[in-house]
């Protein structure tokens, strides 16, 4: 791992308060992700499972936790187990944890080598009657391929038929969507990583520098922090901030046009998510000011209106009612257009200008897990990210900043990241 050592109590206190939401007699089985394969013997670096590490901290590969609070060997409540090292191993691949290591990473007092698993699983399931197994949960996730979790729910049911079995997905969702002082923290070390390349790249921009090269100053600033890209940046001149998932980044930056620069860090797997829109010469237009204000105040009513107890649906009505004004501002609906009642929320006329929507929750996954059909409540962390499309202009606005939602009100973990544009033209002129 990159980043400093996270206090294990995190994860203690994690576990205590997954423990207390589960039926008396479960046994909760957490599986690593897979490494992922490219082609021929290729892989890629291997994501940390997201509930492996916001349960132990643990980010090795074929690292399986056990919980089981009942179970009558208090010494078999908690157990983690890794791949243990070789000389082999430690030749091609490097450190591996030892049980002294992982012990003070995961706060877990009993750590086995894998091959202890299949023994002590058989145990503790004879004890337990329910078993929490986990799986990838996201309604716009398009699961192809089977994670290890889901081959591993395979197995146990086909050996465990007669258990009740539940989704642990249900649980982690609910409680990954209120951070910790402690994981809000670390969010605050990946926004402020994400700072220093925003600073960075809008310093470098100029007319002819190809996104490529805008690319490479923001992954040249988040390594070097120990940082990495929080997900595939989107580097987007001119027209291509019209699509919304472009992820090319390959053409050169034409004087006049603006560049959309949707790009944050992580830092110990949480993730910043970042966009903010500046000119490629550095002078916004009359016409690019003018929408760039209409978006950032969007921004700043939509962080206002993240108040607990509010629907996430009835937030985004309101961002949807709050652009749609700002569209008949620039000349771009009528008054009657935004005024028509619709029964098919797609059918709106501002879906046309803004089609996306206005935020997400933020953490250990970009897009957060979390029950977005629930009223936001303190400590969840969201993106807010309202925009303007204009593709016949040849430009687009979006403005993204991460928030916490407090009992008091908001915190804008972006808050010292420059957004007004005067401040973005002071930045790109080196003042
Ligand atoms: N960068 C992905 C998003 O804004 O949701
Ligand atoms: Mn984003
Ligand atoms: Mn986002």
């Amino acid at each position: 791992m990159r980043h400093t050592a996270i206090d294990p109590a995190l994860f203690v206190e994690n576990r205590a308060r997954l423990r207390r939401l589960l039926l008396p007699g479960s046994l909760v089985i957490v599986n690593a992700n897979d490494i992922p394969a490219t082609n021929s013997d290729g892989t890629r670096r291997m994501a940390a499972n997201s509930d492996l590490f916001y349960l132990t901290g643990a980010e090795q590969e074929e690292s399986v936790l056990l919980l089981c609070p009942d179970a009558e060997d208090e010494r078999l409540r908690e157990i983690l187990f890794l791949r243990e090292t070789s000389d082999l191993i430690a030749v091609w691949e490097g450190h591996k944890l030892t049980k002294d290591e992982a012990r003070a990473l995961t706060g877990i007092e009993n750590i086995q080598w894998l091959p202890e698993l299949p023994r002590m699983l058989h145990r503790l399931a004879c004890e337990a009657d329910h078993l929490y197994l986990n799986s990838n949960e996201h309604k716009r996730a398009e699961i192809v391929a089977e994670s290890r979790d889901a081959r591993f729910t395979r197995w146990m049911q086909e050996r465990y038929p007669l258990h009740s079995y539940h989704r642990l997905a249900r649980l982690m969702h609910r409680l990954r969507v209120i951070k910790a002082p402690a994981e809000v923290e670390l969010l605050r070390q990946a926004c402020a990583i994400t700072k220093a390349g925003f600073e960075r790249v809008a310093r470098f921009v100029r007319p002819g520098v190809n996104e490529c090269d805008v690319e490479a100053e923001f992954a040249h600033e988040f390594v070097r922090r120990r940082g990495d890209f929080a997900y595939n940046p989107i580097i987007a001149s001119g027209h291509n901030a019209c699509v919304l998932h472009y992820v090319d980044n390959n053409l050169p930056c034409q004087d006049g046009d603006l560049l959309l620069l949707d790009v944050a860090a992580s830092y110990a797997n949480y993730n910043a998510d970042l966009t903010r829109t500046i000119p490629v010469n550095g002078r916004f237009t009359p016409r690019q000011r003018q929408v760039y204000e209409a978006v950032l105040r969007v921004l700043r009513a939509s962080i206002a209106g993240l108040t607990p107890g509010k629907k996430p649906k009835q937030w985004q009505e309101e961002a949807e009612e709050l652009v749609a004004r700002e569209c008949v501002g620039l000349g771009l609906l009528t008054q009657a257009e935004i005024s028509v009642t619709v029964t098919d929320p797609a059918r709106k006329a501002v879906k046309k200008y803004f089609m996306h929507g206005n935020g997400h929750p933020l953490g250990l996954d970009v897009h957060d897990v979390g029950f977005t059909t629930e009223p936001f409540a303190p400590g969840w962390v969201m993106t807010v990210e309202p925009a303007i499309y204009l593709p016949a202009e040849k430009m687009a606005v979006r403005l993204e900043n991460d928030v916490l939602i407090t009992e008091d009100g908001v915190v804008d973990l972006m808050a010292d990241i420059p957004i007004e544009p005067d401040d973005i033209e002071r930045l790109m002129a080196g003042k």
